[in-house]
């Protein structure tokens, strides 16, 4: 399934990222800048922070009660379509999603 990751200044990567892998670890063997992922996927760090493109938003199952609480964290504005990108697993219902990349992540 293809990823798309968008910068703040509207840079866009299209990414082929396996079914079964998280959207941040598409990011970060890919070289997108941006998500930094410093807890390496285990849910403690929240610097993996993305906005879920709105046409996406409803397709996504919700965060979950610990993923959630997490995002109270996030550097940047939290906002309705803010999910950890380490949470987002991709498979073919995934494909052609579109992430945006907050400005900061510390
Ligand atoms: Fe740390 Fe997602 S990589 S919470």
């Amino acid at each position: 399934p293809t990823i798309v990751y968008v910068q703040v200044d509207g840079a866009e990567r299209r990414v082929e990222v396996p079914s079964g892998q998280s959207v941040m670890l598409g990011a970060i063997q890919n070289n997108v800048r941006g998500i930094d992922a410093e807890c390496g996927g285990c849910l403690s760090c929240a610097t993996c922070h993305i906005y879920v493109d709105t046409a996406w938003a409803d397709r996504l199952p919700a965060p979950d009660a610990a993923e959630s609480e997490l995002l109270d964290g996030v550097a940047a504005e939290r906002r309705p379509t803010s999910r950890l990108s380490c949470q987002l697993t991709v498979g073919p219902a995934l494909d052609g999603l579109i992430v945006h990349v907050p400005a900061t992540q510390s």
